[in-house]
């Protein structure tokens, strides 16, 4: 078992917990993943590292309350414990040479772009960060991507913290005052990164994306997780998950995400009519009320 040891809220959508995992916590990097799952009767979801602590032996993931078994993780409590949490799944990022850098995080996509951040400034990259929410009130981990860029730019859909658009138009903006990147990192979903790639692609500048699509084992066997990459079909869980977002066909990935669709719905509206009975058996519903949030249970953060 893998004891739970910190949960806490980040914004009403969003929970970050920290799992007891001293083997994972050694051996993690950027970009890699876990598989965990709550217990005997759970699925097994992919979630990828949001920062790990090899001292303490632990792991930090991040994740939305808005598919089956995010909705029963988000009730867990310190001192709960997961059965299984699998890992490291996936590559590292190739992050290492990269001397000046913007890593973009979309929404949820933050608390993943984080540890590349963070990795990178501790190896002398300067970094920049652009994140980018649909409102204010949904911004998260400001003050951890203070502390590891050189600036950060966070814009909102609506305005509401006074920077209003998506993260496309600091990107370009930097590029064109002469930002000098060698490497552009872009996590969040995939329409914004097809458009973080775009801007790039007139710069030469390299960039990767970190492709989230549905996964079930997380070891290559299932082939749900194919992306489009250049000519080939590649696997996010053992070729991936981040790949180079000039040659990712961002449209055949989001065919892909529709196609999946109706049958997350399913699993979202059966995973509500279980937390809504046990709200009643325990005296509590909390995360019964991120269903229909409208966001996918993919690799998430
Ligand atoms: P969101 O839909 O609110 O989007 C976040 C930000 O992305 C927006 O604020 C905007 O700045 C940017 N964006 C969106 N469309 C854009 C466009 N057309 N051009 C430029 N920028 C654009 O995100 P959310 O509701 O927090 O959902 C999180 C998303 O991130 C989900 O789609 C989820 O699947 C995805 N995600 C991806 C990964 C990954 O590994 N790639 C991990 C976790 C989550
Ligand atoms: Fe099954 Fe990648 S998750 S092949």
């Amino acid at each position: 078992m893998y004891p739970i040891e910190r949960v806490e809220a980040l914004n009403a959508e969003v929970t970050r917990m920290t799992v007891r995992a001293p083997e994972i916590a050694r051996k993690i990097r950027p970009g890699q993943f876990v598989m965990l799952r709550i217990d005997e009767r759970g699925e097994r979801i992919p979630l990828t590292m949001n920062d790990c602590d090899p001292e303490a032996g632990t792991v930090t993931i991040v994740f939305q309350a808005v598919g089956a078994t995010t909705m029963r993780l988000a009730r867990m409590r310190a001192g709960d414990a997961l059965l299984d949490f699998a890992g490291p799944l996936g590559n590292p990022t190739e992050l290492a040479g990269a001397r000046r850098a913007c890593v973009i995080g979309g929404g949820l996509g933050t608390a993943i772009a984080y540890p590349q951040a963070k990795w990178l400034h501790e190896h002398g990259c300067e970094v920049d960060v652009i994140t980018g929410f649909r409102t204010k009130d949904l911004i998260i981990l400001e003050d951890e991507i203070n502390a590891c860029s050189a600036r950060q730019v966070i814009m909102t859909d609506d305005g509401s913290n006074g920077n209003k658009g998506v993260v496309t138009a600091p990107l370009q903006q930097r590029i064109d005052e002469g930002a000098d990147y060698d490497l552009v990192l872009a996590v969040g979903p995939v329409i914004m990164m097809k458009f973080v790639a775009a801007t790039t692609k007139p710069f030469g500048i390299k960039t990767l994306v970190s492709m989230n699509p549905l996964m079930i084992d997380g070891t290559g066997m299932c082939g749900g997780c194919r992306v489009k990459v250049g000519d080939e079909y590649l696997h996010a869980c053992v070729d991936g998950p981040d790949f180079d977002g000039h040659l990712v066909d961002f449209d055949d990935a989001m065919r892909r995400g529709v196609m999946y669709r109706s049958f997350e719905g399913a699993a979202r509206e059966a995973a509500a009519g279980r937390v809504a009975s046990e709200g009643r058996d325990c005296g509590g519903s909390a995360a019964a009320g991120a269903v229909g949030a409208g966001a996918d249970e993919r690799k998430g953060a």
